[in-house]
């Protein structure tokens, strides 16, 4: 989905105003893949590797937007004329997972020495990785950071007319760049940024340092960018920030999160509101009760709860108590019943002790998640917590990982179930993987449900039967009542 903008006159002088800049740029990367494609024959193609979470995707989305108004045609073949990776190094496998893959890379670029290679996303916001690249992986082109992505054309253009490698990285920024293309992955839900970066400083986390201080999206632009969706024929969207419930509390004019969940939910056509992600300390009696009325308000909520122990919570700078967490949680569910919680959980914090874990257990027992993220704690360098003493041994981290997980699989297990026989509404996603004669789709709770339909449900919210309960899933039919 590109909008055409081709009343770009690029025998004008370069604007200095943002966004009239990139589409200049745009247009003037469009005239050199022009003369390629008619020396070669062919189309020029691009492909993507999106490492990470909702946020890095919704990035990769914008860039592919900027590729395709350039002219670049996607590929699922790493071969391709224009590779980009966007990395993720909240974790520190994350970043082995990209330097393993960039090898493969430098063997394509052989065969097509005029293959362009580009690297961005918050790996390329820490100092000593692009240290790395400008040293080791000499046959990467371009790299820039989270705070740029909108240059994408610019980057591109200045590596293309100068054959030399450009690298632009930005410490920090206060710009929002409003109104560039972007290619969405799906026809009826998409994803909407409302606010960039991070303030919290958890003392384990390398967000901050990479994706910059929270800044806010002013609420008319959110509106009306749900609103074009919605003309598109988006019915579900996903508004995304690190830390939603702390929204609008720097802009000029501060709007409260809930708030904003209650004009989105004025867009006709918006049939379905989700968000990501939750910080327990900043949710408001507000926002329960908006969503608590909200008939478009999906029943998920995700509130990352990272340690059981209130110890172990004090030393990870998350500013609430364990009873503190369980009381949101005892609140939430009196307010909406049906709510599914999930959440994220570190093992192995430093310092933690059996005792501290065991009261991760437990809170995983009084929350009842219907599911969670479990991950062992990785060291990142710069954050507090890198330094902190006490390091938990890898085998014993590795050891209370896999007692964690099955308590996790218990108690989902045991939620998941509980719709069982009940006929809920499904928007139906795609073709299932295995079974081609059925249709994968998710619940408003974000439980994911295979039933017997045929591919024109696609995009649509339909009535489905939860016949059999599988665990992590749901079997169903079509209802036909
Ligand atoms: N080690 C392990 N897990 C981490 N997360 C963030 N930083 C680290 C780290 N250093 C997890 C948190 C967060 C999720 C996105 O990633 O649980 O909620
Ligand atoms: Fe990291 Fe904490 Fe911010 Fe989440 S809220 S991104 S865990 S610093």
């Amino acid at each position: 989905m590109t909008a055409n903008h081709s009343n770009i006159d690029i025998n004008e002088s370069v604007p200095v105003q943002e966004p009239q800049r990139q589409r200049w740029f745009m247009a003037k990367c469009r005239e050199l893949v022009k003369m390629r494609e008619q020396e070669l024959g062919r189309k020029l193609t691009f492909h993507d590797q999106t490492f990470g979470c909702q946020m890095n995707f919704k990035d990769s989305e914008k860039l592919n937007g900027i590729l395709e108004e350039i002219g670049y045609v996607p590929t699922d073949n790493e071969d391709a004329d224009f590779v980009y990776y966007n990395t993720c190094t909240v974790r520190e496998n994350a970043n082995i997972r990209v330097y393993g893959r960039l090898g493969t890379l430098k063997t394509y670029k052989k065969k097509n020495p005029d293959m362009i290679i580009a690297m961005c996303g918050c790996m390329m916001q820490e100092e000593e990785e692009v240290q790395k690249v400008k040293d080791v992986y000499t046959f990467v082109d371009i790299v820039f950071g989270t705070h740029n992505i909108f240059k994408l054309a610019e980057l591109l253009y200045e590596a293309l007319s100068s054959k030399r490698r450009v690298f632009d990285v930005w410490e920090k920024t206060d710009m929002i760049i409003e109104d560039l293309p972007s290619d969405r992955k799906f026809d009826f839900k998409a994803g909407v940024n409302i606010m960039f970066g991070c303030n919290n400083f958890c003392s384990y986390c390398i967000v901050p340092y990479v994706r910059g201080r929270e800044r806010s999206r002013r609420p008319e632009d959110i509106v009306a960018e749900v609103e074009k969706l919605a003309q598109e024929g988006v019915v579900e969207i996903m508004l995304l920030g690190q830390n939603v419930n702390s929204y609008g509390k720097n802009l000029d004019e501060p709007v409260s999160f809930a708030k904003l969940l209650q004009m989105v939910e004025k867009v006709d056509g918006i049939e379905r509101i989700r968000f990501m992600t939750s910080h327990p300390k900043d949710l408001s009696d507000e926002l329960i009760e908006v969503m608590a009325a909200s008939k478009k308000i999906c029943r998920h909520l995700h509130l990352p709860v990272q340690s059981g122990s209130s110890r172990i919570l004090n030393l990870m700078n998350r500013k609430y108590t364990k009873e503190q967490y369980l009381e949101l949680v005892g609140k939430l569910r009196a307010a909406m019943p049906d709510l599914a919680i999930t959440t994220d959980i570190i093992v192995g914090f430093p310092g933690e002790t059996e005792e501290d874990f065991q009261e991760t257990l437990d809170i995983v027992r009084k929350a009842e998640y219907d599911s969670a993220f479990t991950f062992i704690y990785s060291k990142r360098s710069g954050t507090p917590a890198a330094k902190m003493e006490n390091q938990v041994p890898e085998d014993v981290a590795h050891e209370r990982f896999d007692r964690l997980l099955k308590v996790v699989n218990e108690v989902a297990r045991e939620k998941n179930a509980r719709l069982q026989g009940r006929t809920e509404l499904v928007l139906a996603e795609a073709i299932d993987e295995k079974d081609p004669s059925m249709i994968t789709g998710r619940l408003s709770n974000n439980n994911v449900v295979h039933f017997t339909a045929d591919s024109s449900v696609i995009g649509k919210i339909v009535p489905v039967v939860l016949e059999e309960a599988k665990g992590f899933y749901y079997l169903g039919r079509l209802s036909n009542g």
